[in-house]
Order: C-alpha cells, then structure tokens, then sequence
C-alpha cells in the first residue's frame, strides 16, 4: 500500500530533528487525557517513554489539533515528565479524529489526508511543529483501526512491511481487546490471550506473523493492558475463561482498570487465579467474571518479550496500575 509508506516516510522524516536512537530495552506508557490522572504523580522511574495521548488529525484542514480541554495537559506534559525524569522521553500520540462521533477514529480521514501531498505537508509541518514547540522528543501514530491491531495484514490488506521496517523506529502491537464484552457477549473471554490452542486471535500468533513477514523481532514492542473486562456469568459457579456469560456488567462497556479490579477483589476477599493456557488471570465475584492480567501474567508476557527478542513492551495505560505494582512486576523481570 503505497498510500501508508509515503506517509511512513513524512513520519520518519518528521522523527529526524531528535532520532529515537536508543535500542535499550523500552517501557513505554501511554498516559490519556481522558484519565484525568495527575502527570506529576506518574512514577516516571518505571518507564523509558512516557507518550502522551492524543493529538488529533483535523479532517478539514489536516493540522493537527488539540482538544481545547486536552491543551493545558499535552502542553506540560513533556516538561513534566522531564522535571522528574531527565531520561524519560516523552513522545506525542496522534489519532485520527471522527468529527461526528466525539473521540472516536475514523480512520478514512487518515487516508484521505495521507492519499493528498499537500494535506500530507500540512499534516507532518504541523505535527512537527506542535511536537517541538511542547517539547516531544517524538511522534507515535495510533491508528489501531485503520488495520487491524495487532496483525500485519488483514484480508487482503497489508502494511508495508519493508518500509516500516527501514523508516519506523519501532511498532507498537496493541496486544489486548481481543475480545471484549462488547464484542462476545455470550463467555468471558481472555481479551489478551498471550496464547489460545484454539483461535489465532492471541498475541503470540500476531508477533510470529510480524517476524514472518520482515519486521525484526527487534522491532516490535509488546502491547500490556493495565485493564479487564467484567461479565454477567450465566452460572455463578462455572466461572473460567471461557465460562457462559449474559453481557457487560460493572461498567458501561465491561471495562475496569486494574486498580478498580484489585479494588473489588480486595473488599470481597476474593483472589484471582492465574490460567497458564492464555497467559491471564480471571475472578469470579459472585456472578461477576472478570478476565485480566494480573502481576504473573504480566511478568510472564514479559518475560516472553524478552526471549522472543522483541524490543520492549508499552502499556495502555498508566494511570490504570495500582499502586505501581504492574509497572515494578514489569520492569523487574529484565534478565538483561
Ligand atoms: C478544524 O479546522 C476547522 C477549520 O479551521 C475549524 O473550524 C475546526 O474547529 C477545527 N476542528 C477542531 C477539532 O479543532
Ligand atoms: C468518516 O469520515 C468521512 C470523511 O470525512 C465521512 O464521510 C464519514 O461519514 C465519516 N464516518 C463516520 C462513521 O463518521
Ligand atoms: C455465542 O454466540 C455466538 C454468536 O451469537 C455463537 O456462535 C456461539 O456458539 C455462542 N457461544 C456460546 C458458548 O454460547
Ligand atoms: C485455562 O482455562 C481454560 C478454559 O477455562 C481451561 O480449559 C484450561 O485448562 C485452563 N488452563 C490451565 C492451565 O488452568
């Protein structure tokens, strides 16, 4: 797809005032707006690469544009992060923006601007420009919907391999929201399944698939979710991965961060178990069955990272951890 590599080739360009050269091993975390966690309580010794998120694609103009509410954050964020961590560096997130549907993405926008060269001037001038003048030290582009999320192709669409893999410093495989309650309403399910005997969808088979097709291992950055998802079980007592299920509960869309998780567990005295199979942890408390990872979990897709020779992990999102503990289980697991 020629259309994406051009526009692959304005982002490397737009990263070349301050190349990204570091080739340690990367803790990224997003940190969302939305979240409305306090930056300065981030603990920035967890992490090499704090990305702020998001910056958005105008789909009249292609600029990019801040949310008038977003502006104060994303504007001290990268200071921020610096005051307490000169190492860290900070990155700025863009997404396509749909207009008509508030935050959510739309992706033909992206396409209509990278298809055109002088929207696609107006887009990188204006990202390069926006980064600088808050103080990123470089530019991630969030785009889960415009393919799949963590698979290099889809049908009969493809990235670009070759030049992501000449011009792009690294991917970030968004390996979680596999499935979701709002998707598979019917079981729990292990939204990211590090492995599954019995489906492709699992972040393994993803990360084979980038390697097979050209992206080094050394390229690739394992996605960690800092959050679950909370179903209704159809009987309170067949309470497994896979257990029959009546919909969402808890919240809204089924989502719950880890902290709000561990909160549960903690007031119903309630602790989760681990399922070695997928690489994740799920509880039932009373007729509530929620799937996430837990501390093992996370240590153990760590440590598959690390033998798979990927380059680092990122995590969505910060302000989801509870108490640091998934960030520390995390980053200890380095055997350098
Ligand atoms: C996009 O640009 C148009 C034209 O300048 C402007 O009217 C609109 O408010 C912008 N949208 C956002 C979200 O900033
Ligand atoms: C996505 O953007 C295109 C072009 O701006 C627009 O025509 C389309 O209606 C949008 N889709 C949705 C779901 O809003
Ligand atoms: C869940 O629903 C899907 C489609 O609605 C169906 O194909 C599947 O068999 C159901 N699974 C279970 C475990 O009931
Ligand atoms: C993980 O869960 C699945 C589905 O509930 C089950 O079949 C499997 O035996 C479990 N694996 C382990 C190691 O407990």
């Amino acid at each position: 797809m020629s259309i994406l590599s051009l526009l692959l080739l304005f982002i490397i360009l737009s990263l070349q005032w301050k190349p990204l050269t570091s080739r340690t091993w990367i803790k990224a975390g997003y940190w969302y707006t939305g979240s409305e966690y306090p930056i300065p309580n981030i603990n920035t010794a967890l992490f090499t690469h704090l990305i702020c998120a998001f910056a958005y694609i105008n789909s009249s103009t292609h600029d990019l544009v801040l949310l008038t509410s977003d502006e104060p954050y994303v504007s001290m964020f990268a200071s921020t992060v610096k005051n307490s961590n000169p190492s860290v560096k900070p990155l700025l997130s863009i997404r396509p923006r749909n207009e008509y549907h508030g935050n959510d993405e739309n992706s033909s926008n992206f396409f209509i601007m990278a298809e055109n060269p002088a929207y696609r001037k107006s887009f990188v001038e204006s990202s390069i420009k926006m980064a600088r003048h808050y103080g990123f030290e470089g530019i991630d582009l969030y785009a889960t919907t415009l393919l799949s999320h963590y698979l290099p192709e889809l049908d009969s669409v493809s990235y670009p391999v070759d030049s992501v893999r000449k011009k792009i410093d690294w991917v970030h495989v968004r390996s979680y929201d596999y499935h979701t309650p709002m998707t598979i309403d019917n079981f729990t399910a292990a939204h990211a399944a590090l492995y599954d005997p019995s489906s492709p969808v699992n972040t393994d088979y993803g990360i084979n698939l980038w390697i097979k097709r050209g992206l080094p291992a050394s390229q690739l950055v394992l996605g960690l979710a800092y959050h679950g998802y909370a179903w209704t079980l159809a009987d309170p007592k067949n309470d497994g991965i896979g257990a029959p299920a009546k919909g969402m509960v808890i919240t809204k869309d089924g989502s719950m961060s880890y902290e709000y998780i561990k909160k549960y567990l903690r007031s119903y005295r309630v602790n989760s178990e681990y399922n070695s199979t997928y690489v994740m942890n799920y509880c039932a408390i009373g007729s509530f069955g929620i799937v996430f990872d837990d501390v093992e979990a996370i240590r153990n897709k760590v440590a598959y990272g690390k033998k798979k020779g990927l380059l680092g992990y990122s995590v969505w999102q910060v302000p989801n951890d509870d108490n640091w503990k998934l960030s520390i289980a995390a980053g200890k697991n380095l055997p350098q």
